[in-house]
């Protein structure tokens, strides 16, 4: 048996009995694979940014799936025919390459445009264009699939895979234990997408057998060398949020307060100075929501704990832990003292209790009244609105680091600072958007980045006055 073959089959054997680590794959492809594999997904949006390995993985789970399971048939289908095969079939022809399936084991047919294999299973290749003469699609109204891959979701019409959809598990799907299923791959858009999975998967609410998974070009580590450096060069913004960050919701909202850029540099920003330690503290409200701490030096801050649905005894052991382990002083603790945080607070005498809707502070470094020697109070609706505003702008001036949380924290992080908004001004007050408004746009609650602004009351708040507070 030539090596090649020997190596295909070697992979084959391992693709039917699960070992998807064994194929050479991205650790998000391999979680991508078990989802088509597994026995209630139906459908799957594999979509993200540009680069993140997501046709490559179409590719290798139809090859192997058509090598495995003979005289099964199977689609990928794409808006243009002419795109298909000018860049899809370079995807397969890497992929065929790195499984070391040898040429001959399939054959194009490039009059009725399928891909034929050796053990009678078929690839088809469908161009998904929207016609006007057939708007639901039913030129593939009546063909048979044991299941298949849109490429490129975003540039195709919902009937397609609405109509694709329905042909999917027809063919020896009951053979061979396998259910009809199609893969979605994308980059965000605002289209059937965005409505069908990725807002649903955002706010918990994805239909019985729908799956979306994001995969960004950092998730890809066979990504070809320059592969970032080519995202971060784009100059369009929003094209760049798109494909760099595989940003869903990015339309340029001029109330955003900290714009994505500057977001982004969070953890980047390792010129920031150390400083005084300091430490603040968002208490849960309800049993879903999280209590989190974060510890600062300067305005250099580091995630410290998550803690989930903890009552106030263990919330407050856990900020001493903190205060023991960053050399603390209670008098440099912010603790949010809203409902619950109260409790905690009262467990950790000397600390400084944050009042969102309380009056916002005079800053200290501002000029005085000529007339009175006062300080002129700061034109904020409350005291929650001014820190943020505070922080936001001390974000976009680069001189806040976030330490890196790790991707799937700092994932969560970002988006919520992307909802740090400001309101039409009411009688000339500033204002922020309600946290009754981030979680509508979230679909969760704003954990991790509210105790971020309370780190400013330490700024506002003279020495001589905390013990007041
Ligand atoms: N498992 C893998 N093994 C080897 N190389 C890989 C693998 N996955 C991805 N790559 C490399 O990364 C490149 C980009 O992957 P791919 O084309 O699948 O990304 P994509 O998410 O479809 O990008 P786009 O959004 O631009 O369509 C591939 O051309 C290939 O060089
Ligand atoms: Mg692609």
């Amino acid at each position: 048996m030539p090596p090649s073959l020997s190596r295909t089959n070697a992979l084959v054997a391992a693709f039917k009995a699960g070992f998807y680590d064994l194929l050479s794959l991205n650790p998000k492809q391999q979680e991508a694979l078990q989802i088509l594999m597994d026995s209630d997904t139906k459908a799957l949006a594999f979509g993200g940014g540009a680069n993140g390995g997501k046709s490559w993985l179409g590719g290798e789970w139809l090859m192997l799936c058509a090598l495995a399971y003979p005289e099964t048939r199977w689609f990928i289908g794409r808006e243009e025919l002419k795109r298909l095969r000018e860049s899809t079939f370079l995807t397969l022809g890497k992929v065929r390459r790195s499984l070391g399936i040898a040429r001959e084991a399939y054959k194009y047919n490039g009059q009725d445009h399928y891909l034929q294999f050796a053990n009678g299973s078929r690839i088809d290749l469908l161009e998904l264009k929207y016609l006007p003469s057939d708007p639901l699609y039913e030129r593939y109204g009546s063909v048979e699939y044991t299941g298949g891959w849109i490429e490129e979701g975003g540039e195709v019409a919902f009937e397609a895979y609405d109509t694709l959809k329905s042909r999917v598990g027809r063919q020896l799907n009951d053979k061979y234990g396998l259910l009809g299923k199609i893969l979605i791959t994308c980059n965000p858009k605002k289209n059937w997408l965005y409505t069908e999975f990725y807002k649903p998967f955002k706010t918990g609410k994805l239909l019985r057998g729908l799956r979306f998974l994001q995969s960004l070009v950092t998730d890809n580590l066979k990504r070809e060398s320059g592969a970032i450096e080519a995202l971060e060069g784009i100059k369009d913004k929003i094209k760049r949020e798109r494909l760099l960050l595989g940003n869903w919701e990015y339309d340029d909202d001029p109330t955003v307060l900290v714009p994505f850029e500057h977001i982004a540099d969070l953890p980047r920003n390792t010129h920031v100075p150390d400083g005084l330690p300091a430490i603040t503290v968002d208490v849960a409200r309800f049993g879903s929501d999280k209590s989190v701490i974060w510890s600062w030096r300067g305005f250099r801050a580091k995630l410290e704990r998550v803690l989930v649905g903890a009552d106030t005894t263990v919330v407050a052991k856990a900020v001493r832990e903190v205060m023991q382990a960053r050399q603390c002083p209670p008098s440099r603790t912010v603790i949010d003292d809203d409902g619950i945080g109260g409790g905690v607070r009262d467990q950790i005498p000397g600390s400084i209790g944050f009042v969102n809707n309380s009056r916002p502070l005079p800053d200290p470094t501002s000029e005085r009244d000529r007339n009175t020697g006062k300080q002129l109070p700061e034109n904020y609706d409350n005291l929650k609105s001014q820190c943020k505003f505070r922080m936001a702008e001390r974000m976009v001036k680069a001189q806040v680091y976030i330490e890196d949380p790790g991707p799937t924290v700092w994932e969560l992080l970002s988006e919520e600072l992307g909802q740090w908004k400001r309101m039409e001004e009411e009688d000339r007050k500033m204002r922020a958007v309600s946290k009754d408004k981030e979680k509508e746009a979230l679909g969760r609650s704003p954990d991790y980045a509210d105790p971020l602004y309370q780190r400013e009351l330490l700024e506002l708040v003279r020495p001589q006055r905390r013990g007041l507070l």
